[in-house]
This record gives structure tokens, C-alpha cells and sequence, in this order.
């Protein structure tokens, strides 16, 4: 090799021999060729082969023992301890299941089934697309399960409950019945069907079911779709009537996403749920999905969920995931850390919210950034699998 040579690759692998790579950065792992140590404070530690990341150095698990350092003292922000998992903390807490959403497509990706399978973690599966009305009735009176029933027979396989998702929305719905111009009779008879065929299918493997998803606006007002235009309100008892006949062990709930704050939408639910428990229709609980910002929790959360159990429901936070503008800054991702401790402390605080669901636990395969433009990074997991201070603050929450 010529001097000439040499001197310009050493030049080249200068400004990463010199480069740190930041807290919460990449630091090695299998084809990285990035810096490898860490800014001052931060410790380059090993998650898996393919992915080493600088942790605060209050975060990083002990050095081996031969540095015999004295004993790291366990704070908020330190990972849990080894063999717990998110789930393992809810359920000591008491809740029935720390849970989250998954999708057909990632069940071949196995780094991340080598986390979603871990009941330790994740004790409750929802599926994100699988059960709605275009993937299960595409045409009329033809039911397709193959999609749910990998998720429920996971579910099985890894001791994990199952929400079912779901029986009555606006959107995913193939266009024979959106774009059907029904009689309220015929349309009554597609509901019926349609969610006593789906709730039976899944009969007793389901903890519970969002019978009804997303039927207002956010001003409070009801969403124009087909089912309320063909039949008013009349078809949310419909389908919880149909539901319950299919499963009677299933807990059959209304699920909605801006609910979480007091005001016009949340006044909405309240009044509906009020309505439905008058009239002797079947409903256990309201799901509040909390796709929520970072930096903007609702303060009144808490309060919320007590005006839906002081009727005797039981409530669960359903979808969770707190978005930002992407990259995410440092200080975003410790804000991130806060909101989630926040929303999961408002539900252990509340004995009638049963479990919590992140809407996927990773960014890797968030819903986020295809619906938000410039949003994401909103999952506790990263899109190298890899925990982040998000996490800790569900752990905190979980553990207090
Ligand atoms: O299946 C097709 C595939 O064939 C096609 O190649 C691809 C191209 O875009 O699209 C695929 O369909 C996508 C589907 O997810 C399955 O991946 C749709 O485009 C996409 O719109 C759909 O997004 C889902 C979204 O609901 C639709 O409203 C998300 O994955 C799902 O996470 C999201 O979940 C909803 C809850 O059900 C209700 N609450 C809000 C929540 C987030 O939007």
C-alpha cells in the first residue's frame, strides 16, 4: 500500500476514531462502523449483537463484578430489574395485564417476537388490523378469521389475554356495506351478523371485545357514517346486544380516542354509557386509546376515567402511544419519559381501569409516521427494538 494511501484512510477513520457518539446514541453492534465510545456521563452498553446504545451512566446496568463497583442504587430512571417486565409489574400491582398491539406483517420479524412473546412484558394482545370488518367480511356473508387467529393463537401460545378489535367502526370497512344504501332492517341484520359471527368465532379466548369504536366526533357530535344514518344511535345496542349473545365471558366495551380530557366528547360518552346502562343494554367498559403528544397529557385524565367507574364500568387504556416531531430531541424523549409515567400512574391510580395497551410497543412499526407527517417516535421501544426512557417512566409508574 502506498504512503499516500494510508494517510487518507487513516484520515478518513479519524473523525470516528475521534467522534462520541451521544447519550442514547448508537455505539456498536454487528456492521456498525459509527463511534464506538460515549460522550462523558453515558456507558456504551450491549442491548443485543446488532445494537450497542450509550446509557446515562445512572442508567446502564452494573460493569461485571471483577470492577467490584459499589452497588448501583435503583432510581425512576433505571431499567427494571432483570426478569421483570412491564406486564410482570401491572399484574403485581394488581392490574389484569400490561399489553400492546401487534400486526400480522411483524410476526416473521423474530427480533421482535422474541420481545412480543415474552408474557413477562407483555401480558395482552390486541391485533391493530386483523379482526376489523375488511379484513374478516370482505363480501357479504363470507368470513375470513385467518389473520385474527394468528394473533389469538399467539395469544394462546404465550399465556397473553386478547382484546378484540373490533366489531362496528367507520373506517375499515369493505365498501358493501360502507357504500350500501341499506334499509335500517337489512342493516340491523348485517350488524347482527357480523358481530355475532366474529364474537363467536373468538368465544372464550377473548378478554374483551371494542364492540363499538370511535362513534363521535370530537365536538361531542355524532360521526356521519353509515350505520348512524342508517339507524340513528339505535345500532351501538345492536351490536353490544349481538356481542353479548355470542360471548356471555367477554367484557364488551365502547372504545374512543379524545376522550381522555373533560369536555365536550368525553360529556358525550358519559352520556351514551348513562343511556345504554338505563336501557339494560350490555357494556363492561369504555376504552380511552390515548394517542397522545408529547408534552401534552391531559391533566384531567384521572378524572375522567373516575366518572366512567363511578357508573360501575370498568375502563382500560386501550392504545397508547405519545407522538413527537421526528428526529426526537433528547429533551423530547425525557419529556416522552414523564407523559408516559403520567397516563400509566392516572390508571394505577384508578382501581377500576383494568390494563393498559400501547399501540405497538415499537417504533419500528408504529402507525404514527404514515398518518402524522414529520410525527413519530412515539412507542417505548425504538426502531432498533431498543428500550427507551419511556420505558422507564411506565416502569416507574407500575412500580410506585
Ligand atoms: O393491507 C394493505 C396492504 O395490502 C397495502 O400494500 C398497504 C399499502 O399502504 O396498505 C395495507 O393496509 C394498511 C393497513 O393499516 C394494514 O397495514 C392501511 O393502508 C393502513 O391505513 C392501515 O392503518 C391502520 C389504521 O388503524 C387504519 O385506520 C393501522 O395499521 C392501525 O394501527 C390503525 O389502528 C387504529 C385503531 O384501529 C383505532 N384507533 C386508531 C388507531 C390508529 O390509527
Amino acid at each position: 500500500m502506498q504512503l499516500s494511501t494510508t494517510f487518507a484512510l487513516l484520515a478518513a477513520a479519524v473523525p470516528y476514531a475521534l467522534a462520541q457518539a451521544q447519550v442514547w446514541g448508537q455505539c456498536g453492534g454487528i456492521g456498525f462502523t459509527g463511534p464506538t465510545t460515549c460522550v462523558a456521563g453515558s456507558v456504551c452498553t450491549e442491548q443485543n449483537s446488532y445494537y450497542s446504545q450509550c446509557l446515562p451512566s445512572s442508567a446502564a446496568p452494573p460493569p461485571p463484578p471483577s470492577s467490584a463497583p459499589p452497588a448501583p442504587t435503583t432510581t425512576a430512571s433505571s431499567p427494571a430489574p432483570s426478569g421483570s417486565g412491564l406486564n410482570s409489574l401491572a399484574k403485581a400491582a394488581g392490574k389484569l395485564y400490561f399489553g400492546t398491539a401487534t400486526d400480522n406483517g411483524e410476526l416473521s420479524d423474530t427480533a421482535y417476537t422474541a420481545i412480543l412473546d415474552n408474557n413477562k412484558e407483555f401480558g395482552q394482545l390486541s391485533p391493530a388490523n386483523s379482526m376489523k370488518w375488511d379484513a374478516t367480511e370482505p363480501t357479504r356473508g363470507t368470513f375470513t378469521f385467518s389473520g385474527g387467529d394468528q394473533i389469538a393463537n399467539l395469544a394462546k401460545a404465550n399465556g397473553q389475554l386478547l382484546r378484540g378489535h373490533n366489531c362496528v367502526w367507520y373506517n375499515q370497512l369493505p365498501s358493501w356495506v360502507a357504500n350500501g344504501q341499506f334499509t335500517a332492517a337489512d342493516l340491523t341484520t348485517v350488524i347482527q351478523n357480523h358481530c355475532s359471527t366474529l364474537v363467536s368465532h373468538y368465544k372464550g379466548q377473548v378478554y374483551s371485545w371494542d364492540v363499538v369504536n370511535e362513534p363521535f366526533n370530537d365536538d361531542g357530535t355524532w360521526r356521519q357514517d353509515v350505520f348512524f344514518n342508517t339507524l340513528n344511535t339505535d345500532y351501538v345496542a345492536i351490536a353490544l346486544k349481538a356481542a353479548r349473545a355470542a360471548d356471555p365471558n367477554a367484557k364488551l366495551y365502547i372504545n374512543d380516542y379524545n376522550i381522555e380530557q373533560t369536555g365536550a366528547k368525553a360529556t358525550a360518552m358519559l352520556n351514551l354509557v348513562k343511556q345504554l346502562l338505563a336501557d339494560g343494554v350490555p357494556l363492561d367498559g369504555v376504552g380511552f386509546q390515548c394517542h397522545f403528544i408529547v408534552g401534552a397529557v391531559p391533566s384531567s385524565f384521572q378524572t375522567v376515567l373516575e366518572q366512567f367507574t363511578a357508573l360501575g364500568l370498568e375502563v382500560a387504556i386501550t392504545e397508547l402511544d405519545i407522538r413527537t416531531t421526528t428526529p426526537a430531541s433528547q429533551s423530547a424523549l425525557a419529556q416522552q419519559q414523564k407523559d408516559y409515567q403520567t397516563v400509566v400512574q392516572a390508571c394505577m391510580n384508578v382501581k377500576g381501569c383494568v390494563g393498559i395497551t400501547i399501540w405497538d410497543f415499537t417504533d419500528k412499526y408504529s402507525w404514527v409516521p404514515s398518518t402524522f407527517s414529520g410525527q413519530g417516535a412515539a412507542c417505548p421501544w425504538d426502531q432498533n427494538l431498543v428500550k427507551k426512557p419511556a420505558y422507564n417512566g411506565i416502569v416507574a409508574a407500575l412500580s410506585a
